[in-house]
């Protein structure tokens, strides 16, 4: 064959690569509203950035008849490309070919690119979308598995990794998103379990849809396994091209800077949102938007544990991690999934500098047979491990409560903030007035001839006492006590004053969390 036919082999072989599972599969999968893998890949990365590789890959399986079957790429894609013009390692599993199983060689083209990611320190990125470990593999499958958790796990902390569920994830092949930084999940397509329906039936004799054991919407709200909810793939891909823009590519770099912009202060106003009245509730969401350049702000795992708040914006075009009680939601408490939502967090802004603003309004560690059942003291002691360990530039603002274990655990001095800061509204003691004046004065109000007078009168004397930033301050415990309109200038130097901040931790091979 001379070069001519050589290139019309060429061609003829990438065809039949590029079909895919063949049209028939295709239009199943279309039918319930789902891209093919390609199609995702193209619409994830910029105009014209994928390169693909491997895709003459084939299965080297011979049981089961498999010697007879040709399966494109193996049923996965993989590739490099630019999402808003960070470069990225990507791969997507082909649904239509073997139902996307994760075969030896399957495994390998995934292992294959993870290794160039990790080598080349830029951002993976996988689409998962597939029956679990091809059967007819055997243990070969299941060591495919093995390959990937293992790099999972080895590039954790070092470039960013973010899952895309987009069809069946199930047994363990729902622990690589789970070793993940970012899962990504879309309502009616995504489905992440361990055991299935069918086993469930069998074992247990419940029954329950594939939807309501591991859909978007429990995984979201109910689980905390994604961080993401989508109602489309389209409006997924949108979310991840934001979120790549806040962060950086690996654990060397700095998050992009973008140009500054101004809150918007017409309708954020910082010193109105709030309320007068010490108990009522608030949304903590609009003080972040009230301080970030457009008011932007990313929220992370929006829908599980929203007690607490999590995500990234900008101040003056540098991404900043916030982390913030949420008093619309059991008043801002401290619980498991609180507790394990922000540290996660802080860990992950801690490995790719990216500095912590954390804003206080809380009135302790929510108290409970079922939260100490459940372990909130394991769950609780990691928030307190990630904002000791973490040694990003931590800011800390004090709006309203900050009592007990909340006030130390929401980065307090004592866990080495870099600077604190209270409004005059804020209020830091061991509990509030209420419970701390049944305490002490027990036996006095019991012993009093108006009971109740007394109760309120050592009440309002606590409160006097003790609900303000004034006594922490006398300490040195707070920096700047500072009125809410300074609030975006005072981070926004305490940011700037704190970028080359260097903080040696003793030595140690790695510590041990409360995990
Ligand atoms: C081989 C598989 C497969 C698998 C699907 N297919 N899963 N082939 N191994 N695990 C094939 C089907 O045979 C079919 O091939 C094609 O993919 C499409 O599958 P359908 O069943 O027709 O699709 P659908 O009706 O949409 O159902 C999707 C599904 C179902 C719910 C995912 O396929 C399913 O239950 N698959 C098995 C899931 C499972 O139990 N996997 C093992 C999990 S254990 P044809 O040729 O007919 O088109 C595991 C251990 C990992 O993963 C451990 C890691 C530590």
């Amino acid at each position: 064959m001379g070069l001519k036919e050589k290139s019309i082999d060429l061609r003829r072989r990438m065809r039949n690569a590029l079909r895919g599972g063949g049209e028939k599969a295709i239009q199943r999968q279309k039918a319930i509203g789902k891209l093919t893998a390609r199609e995702r890949i193209i619409s994830l990365l910029d105009h014209n950035t994928f390169h693909e590789y491997d895709l003459f890959v084939e299965h080297a399986a011979k049981d089961f008849d498999m010697d007879k079957k040709y399966l494109p790429g193996d049923g996965v894609i993989t590739g490099t490309g630019m999402i808003m013009g960070h470069p990225v390692c990507i791969y997507a599993q082909d649904f239509t070919v073997a139902g996307g199983s994760l075969g030896w060689m399957h495994a390998k083209k995934i292992t294959k690119i993870m290794d160039h990611a990790l080598k080349l320190k830029v951002p993976l990125i996988g689409i998962n979308d597939s029956g679990g470990a091809r059967i007819q593999e055997g243990v070969n499958s299941l060591a495919g598995y093995g390959e990937i958790f293992y790099r999972n796990t080895l590039a954790s902390g070092v470039i960013p990794q973010i899952s895309v569920i987009l069809g069946p994830c199930a047994g363990g092949a729902v622990y690589s998103p789970a070793l993940t930084d970012f899962v990504f999940v879309v309502e009616n397509i995504s489905k992440m379990f361990i055991t299935g329906p069918e086993v469930i039936k069998t074992v247990l004799g419940e029954e329950i849809s594939m939807e309501a054991l591991g859909g978007a919407r429990v995984h979201c709200e109910t689980t905390g396994n994604a961080h993401f909810f989508a109602e489309s793939e389209q409006q997924c891909f949108d979310q991840i091209k934001n979120l790549v823009s806040y962060i950086p590519w690996n654990n060397a770099r700095k998050a992009e800077k973008f140009p500054k912009k101004r809150p918007n202060s017409k309708k954020y106003k910082i010193g109105n949102i709030i309320p007068s009245v010490p108990r009522e509730p608030y949304d903590v969401r609009n003080v972040i938007r009230a301080v970030t350049d457009d008011s932007s702000f990313m929220e992370i795992q929006e829908l599980f544990a929203q007690n607490i708040v999590i995500g990234f914006g900008r101040m003056d075009g540098e991404t900043v991690g916030f982390v913030a009680n949420q008093p619309m939601v059991l008043a801002g408490v401290l619980d498991v999934d609180s507790s394990d939502k922000a540290a996660r967090f802080i860990r992950y802004c801690d490995s790719f500098n990216i500095p912590l603003v954390t804003l206080v309004d809380l009135p302790g560690y929510l108290p409970g047979v079922d939260q100490e059942h459940a372990g909130v003291i394991r769950h609780g002691a990691k928030i307190l491990y990630a904002y000791s360990e973490a040694t990003v530039p931590k800011i800390t603002l004090i709006m309203r409560k900050a009592y007990g274990g909340g006030y130390i655990a929401m980065c307090s001095h004592h866990l080495r903030a870099d600077f604190v800061f209270a409004w005059p509204t804020a209020e830091i003691a061991v509990m509030g007035p209420e419970g701390a004046a049944n305490i002490i004065f027990r036996k006095e109000i019991a012993a009093a001839e108006d009971p109740d007078a007394f109760r309120k009168q050592k009440v309002e004397e606590y409160k006097e006492k003790f609900a303000n930033p004034y006594v922490a301050a006398a300490y040195g415990y707070i920096d700047a006590v500072i009125e809410p309109s300074e609030t975006r200038k005072m981070l926004i130097r305490a940011l700037d004053i704190s970028k080359d901040k260097e903080v040696f931790l003793p030595a140690k091979k790695h510590g041990v969390p409360p995990f």
